[in-house]
């Protein structure tokens, strides 16, 4: 008897795919402005995936897109499509968050409040029990070490402190996709040194997919499992490389040759796409 031939065994869907992306804007004299032209990427599995580019070159624009986030009144993308485990992704998604550089913590709300904020939304208290939520709350605070300042005001806060908060109500979701806008930009090289320590700690706690944006060439190299750096406008992919060598990494890696040589290419491909004045080479 002949054996019945097995199904091929189905490939996962990646986390996020983004398909031959284009976007444009309307310009307002009437012509349209290309921002991101025939970006396709593919994100397999829960891991830090650095984005650099030349400032303006649409950056923002594409970390909204992968997130289902876009403006109101323009089509986005123009042409091709994001999915998120293989459902296209036509809105915002309800396990992609995003934080950014300007923490937007609500001034009005306490440190406390201001975490389980998204909890507020009636899905996610239909999804998640009272209690579950608070220890969830507790259970951030702690780890991003503002359980003594649970009461106080975002104004009472540091940069440093308040960005804790935005990463603390990000990660309370427990969210597939978290998606970072050039989150550590505005803070001192010392803070910002404990907040990439903290986001590769908690990262370890709980693997999702990151996409981060950064200008910080060192910052790139020093979290990613990934770098991909776009091109001026239009932006394509214009390179693309994995970093195999496990977090947290120390100076002395960064000093190896090979790490020098992987982060003078990033340095040429940004300095050849004239952005010279935003390319920041070291922590
Ligand atoms: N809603 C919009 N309507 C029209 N133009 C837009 C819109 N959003 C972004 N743009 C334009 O698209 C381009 C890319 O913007 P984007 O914010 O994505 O760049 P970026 O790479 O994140 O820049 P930066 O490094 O300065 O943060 C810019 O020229 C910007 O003016
Ligand atoms: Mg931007």
């Amino acid at each position: 008897m002949n054996a019945v031939p097995k199904p091929p065994l189905a490939m996962p869907a990646p986390l996020v795919s983004a398909s031959d992306i284009v976007q444009e804007y309307a310009k307002p004299d009437g012509t349209t402005l290309r921002v991101l032209d025939a970006i396709t990427l593919k994100f397999e599995r829960p891991s830090i995936n650095m984005l650099l580019g030349p400032s303006g070159c649409g950056k923002s624009t594409l970390l909204r897109m992968l997130g289902g986030v876009r403006p109101w009144d323009v089509k986005t993308p123009t042409s091709g499509r994001v999915e998120i485990e293989g459902a296209v992704c036509e809105g915002p998604h309800r396990d992609a968050v995003m934080v950014f550089q300007q923490y937007a913590n609500r001034p009005d709300l306490t440190v406390r409040q201001n975490v389980a904020y998204p909890f507020q939304f009636l899905e996610w208290k239909r999804r998640v029990s009272k209690t579950e939520m608070d220890s969830r709350v507790d259970e951030m605070l702690k780890q991003v070490g503002l359980e003594d300042k649970h009461s106080h005001f975002p104004s009472q806060l540091s940069g440093g402190q308040n960005q804790r908060v935005a990463l603390a109500r990000a990660l309370v979701l427990r969210p597939k996709v978290l998606l970072m806008d050039e989150p550590f930009g505005a803070l001192d090289a010392q803070t910002r040194s404990n907040m990439q320590a903290l986001l590769l700690s908690m990262h370890k706690t709980a693997p999702c997919l990151v996409v981060f944006v950064t200008h910080d060439v060192t910052e790139a190299l020093l979290l990613g499992d990934r770098v991909i750096v776009l091109s001026t406008q239009p932006a394509r992919v214009i390179d693309d490389f994995q970093i195999a060598t496990p977090t947290p990494r120390t100076e002395g890696w960064l000093q190896g040759q090979e790490v020098r040589q992987l982060h003078e290419r990033v340095v040429g491909h940004l300095r050849a796409a004239g952005s010279r004045g935003n390319v920041r080479v070291s922590v």
